[in-house]
């Protein structure tokens, strides 16, 4: 496990770009895990910036969101639809066919899962995964539980993430389920990079980095993970 500790969110951002770019420079056909929610949003903005530099390419780059909110319409202003078309692909070369995002409002959720985790095999698993942090140490849709999930499943949100994520549902109301991957879909990828800023995370991340083993705090399952990096700023590290 690498603990990275930035002093200016700009250069988090950027170090964490390098990690994208390398791997969309050495690999033909890479796979990314993509996150959603306000921790990628600078490394999304670095990486559209190298895009138009011309330094990077995402042609043949093929990718696969954690999550979506169920009954959400897919172009509601809150879905991860929109937010990663807004945040990243509506501004770089990526292929829509090659784009996979939970269908919220799929009528067979079992079956929507089951073919999620099956496109995923297909693309040859996740390459880099990006992941953010709940302050209750979700990460996907993954909450605190008494046992660690296996892959994509539908999840009741806890109040916590209510209460973190209905700030951006002004005049409507925050859906109660996510459909989400799972622990083990989360921990088949090759590599993994998880960032965190703001005092709001720090006893997440101690939890996390220096606790126990738990699905009570479901991010702690990362230090069994071969390759998994933390982009901290100092705020969010300051309990290691
Ligand atoms: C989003 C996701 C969530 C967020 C987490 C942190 O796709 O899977 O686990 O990463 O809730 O959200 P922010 O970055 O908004 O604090």
């Amino acid at each position: 496990m690498k603990v990275l500790v930035f002093d200016t969110a700009e250069a988090l951002a950027q170090r964490c770009a390098d990690e994208f770019s390398a791997l969309l420079r050495t690999k033909t056909t890479p796979v990314l895990g993509l996150a959603t929610g306000a921790s990628p949003v600078p490394t999304y903005k670095a990486l559209i910036e190298r895009y138009t530099a011309g330094e990077i390419s995402f042609r043949n780059v093929t990718t696969f969101n954690l999550d979506e909110y169920c009954e959400l319409p897919r172009n509601d202003k809150n879905s991860y639809y929109t937010f990663m078309h807004e945040n990243l692909f509506d501004h770089v070369d990526i292929k829509e066919e090659n784009v996979h995002i939970l269908n919220g409002n799929a009528p067979d959720f079992e079956a929507e899962a089951k073919s999620y985790e099956a496109d995923i095999r297909a693309a040859g698993g996740i390459d880099l995964q990006l992941l953010g942090i709940g302050t209750n140490g979700h990460i996907g849709f993954n909450e605190p539980d008494v046992k660690f999930t296996k892959s994509t499943f539908v999840v009741e949100l806890s109040q916590s993430t209510v209460n973190s994520n209905s700030i951006y549902f002004e005049n409507s109301v925050m859906p109660k389920h996510a459909i989400t991957m799972g622990i083990g879909s989360i921990m088949a990828a090759k590599k993994v990079l998880l960032i965190a800023t703001g005092q709001k995370k720090a006893e997440a991340i101690r939890a996390c980095v220096r606790g126990d083993i738990t699905p009570a705090c479901p991010a702690s399952i990362l230090q069994f993970h071969p390759d998994v990096t933390f982009f901290l700023d100092r705020d969010a590290a300051k309990l290691l």
